[in-house]
């Protein structure tokens, strides 16, 4: 078991990415946290996989926008499970557009969700971690983290600005026992684009020298990875988990 008794945060646990990496995390021996909006089936997945393995799974609703939701979710982790050993800053939301029609109440929604809810949730666990003296946080990038695409301004702002807060967190909590990484997904088959059409869909898998999408079991064995003390010489990285997107043109 490579995360037996570790307390773990995923945010944006009720689906897709956040979801399987709870699983996975799950199955390695870690108690899990679910944090999503109530809307989310949190409550109920959290019930199902509590019931299906030895860690505890907890759900507690949270709006990664609200500094007070975030940081009373962090307290409640604490309270309830006694430490905040690994987080996965995974929730978000896709955005999609030509930039002139782009207003800003968009941007800053984008913004607020993928890179402000990254910075709010880090913070919070970061003073629980800092009195522990150890803690791994993986933020949730993407390939547009580090490659711009048309039509997704808000998005590659979002993630590019992870990939680098990234860094400067790992960076500030170096020597304090903690480390602080980002994972950047390729396309991911998850409900975020389930809106696509086909031809959409064909477009974006043509995208990966591997002709095919990511699952999103392959994701959270890279969050597996970067949580657990097997990554304990790696900080400040950007993990790319994309079937050969960013190598380049095939
Ligand atoms: N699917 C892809 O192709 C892909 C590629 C690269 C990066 N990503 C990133 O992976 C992460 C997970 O995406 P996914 O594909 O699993 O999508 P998903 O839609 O399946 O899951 C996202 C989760 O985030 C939650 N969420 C959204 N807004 C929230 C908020 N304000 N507060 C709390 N929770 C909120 C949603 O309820 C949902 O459960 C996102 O950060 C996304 O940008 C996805």
């Amino acid at each position: 078991m490579r995360l037996q008794g570790k307390n773990i945060l995923v945010t944006g646990g009720a689906s897709g990415i956040g979801l399987a990496s709870v699983e996975r995390c799950l199955e390695e021996g870690a108690n899990l946290v679910i944090a999503d909006l109530p809307s989310s089936e949190g409550d109920k997945r959290a019930r199902e996989l509590d019931a299906k393995h030895s860690g505890r799974c907890l759900f507690v609703p949270v709006d990664v926008t609200s500094t007070a939701e975030v940081d009373a979710l962090l307290d409640k982790m604490q309270a309830e499970l006694g430490s905040v050993d690994g987080v996965f800053n995974n929730a978000g939301i896709g955005n999609l557009g030509a930039s002139t029609e782009v207003t800003d109440d968009d941007f800053h929604k984008v913004i607020d969700i993928n890179l402000t809810g990254v910075f709010r949730v880090a913070r919070a666990a970061l003073r629980f971690m800092e009195k522990q003296g150890s803690g791994s946080i993986v933020n949730c990038a993407s390939i547009l983290g580090v490659f711009g695409q048309s039509q997704t301004a808000a998005y590659t702002a979002a993630k590019g600005g992870v990939v680098n807060m990234t860094r400067t967190l790992a960076l500030e909590y170096a020597t304090k026992g903690i480390r602080v990484n980002s994972i950047g997904p390729g396309y991911i088959d998850t409900p975020l684009l389930e809106a696509l059409d086909d031809e959409m869909r064909q477009f974006l898998i043509d995208l990966h020298p591997m002709k095919r999408l990511g699952r999103p079991e392959e994701i959270a064995n890279a969050f597996l990875f970067l949580v657990s003390d097997e990554a304990s010489f790696v900080t400040g990285t950007n993990l790319l988990v994309d079937g050969g997107f960013t190598a380049g043109k095939s």
